[in-house]
């Protein structure tokens, strides 16, 4: 480790960009679904690391509104591997106190993936540990226009006034109106760019990129980004340097 890990200042909200399944498949004569399905093992094993340490959102990209473009076979692989994920959540996540969610507009969804999404929100609302939102047909652009959308209805109806608007109130209509901002936004496989991921919310956040493959991100490298995380100074645009544990 190039820094000192502390416990006491770890993030609480942290996204991932897992990108680099396809790779890590080509590269070992696997078909890309394979690569899609260690990539799924990956954030189980992730996600169980994030809930030891103390993290209480990790926010994932699994699927983007652009990724409908890709060939049929491809997304049939993915949404059944998704499918089966969600419904089996207790033989990967059993017995942890991680909740699901999925974040983003799933109206395009076959039913049996809504149903496999509504199964396991339910079944772990309860749950008091880390959040694992799920991005699902999202795209930011995609999730500002569609808040702002709502905002007019709202303010059509007169359930708002227009100058109620502001930064946070905006944020109450976003899919993530109840997640926290990432701290830190993580991306695999040498890829230096959002893609669309958390535009607005990541406007303060701190990035960290490997060239690691998504299937090949280990906890260890979870722990560097993190320290590395700890060792930079955040200053929100003024001169203060804001401690870096993040608000529960
Ligand atoms: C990007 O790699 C990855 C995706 C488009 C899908 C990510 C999905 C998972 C890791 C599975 C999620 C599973 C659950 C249960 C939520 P890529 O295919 O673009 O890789 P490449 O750039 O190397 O081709």
């Amino acid at each position: 480790m190039k820094y000192k890990f502390d416990i006491n200042k770890v993030p609480k909200s942290i996204g991932i960009i897992m990108d680099g399944n396809g790779r890590y498949a080509t590269m070992r004569g696997l078909s890309r679904k394979n690569g899609h399905k260690a990539g799924a093992e990956r954030l189980v094993k992730i996600a169980e690391y994030c809930e030891r340490i103390g993290v209480k959102n990790l926010t994932v990209y699994a699927f983007s509104t652009e990724n409908w473009k890709r060939p049929k076979t491809e997304v049939m692989g993915l949404m059944s591997l998704l499918a089966n994920y969600l419904k089996n959540w207790e033989s990967y996540i059993g017995g942890t106190e991680i909740r699901i969610r999925v974040i983003g507009d799933i109206s395009d969804f076959d039913p049996a993936i809504k149903a496999a999404i509504s199964y396991v929100e339910k079944m772990t609302e309860k749950k008091k540990g880390l959040s694992v939102n799920i991005a699902l047909g999202y795209g930011g652009r995609n999730e500002i226009v569609s808040a702002t959308k709502k905002i007019v209805e709202d303010v059509k109806n007169g359930v708002i006034s227009p100058k109620d608007i502001t930064e946070d109130k905006f944020s109450e209509y976003l899919y993530t109106n109840d997640i926290p901002d990432p701290d830190l936004v993580i991306r695999t496989a040498g890829e230096l760019r959002l893609s669309n991921f958390l535009i607005w919310q990541s406007s303060y956040s701190e990035f960290w990129f490997t060239e690691k493959l998504w299937p090949e991100f280990m906890e260890e490298d979870l722990q560097q980004a993190i320290c590395d995380f700890q060792a930079r100074k955040r200053k929100y645009g003024g001169l203060l340097e804001v401690d870096n544990k993040a608000e529960e």
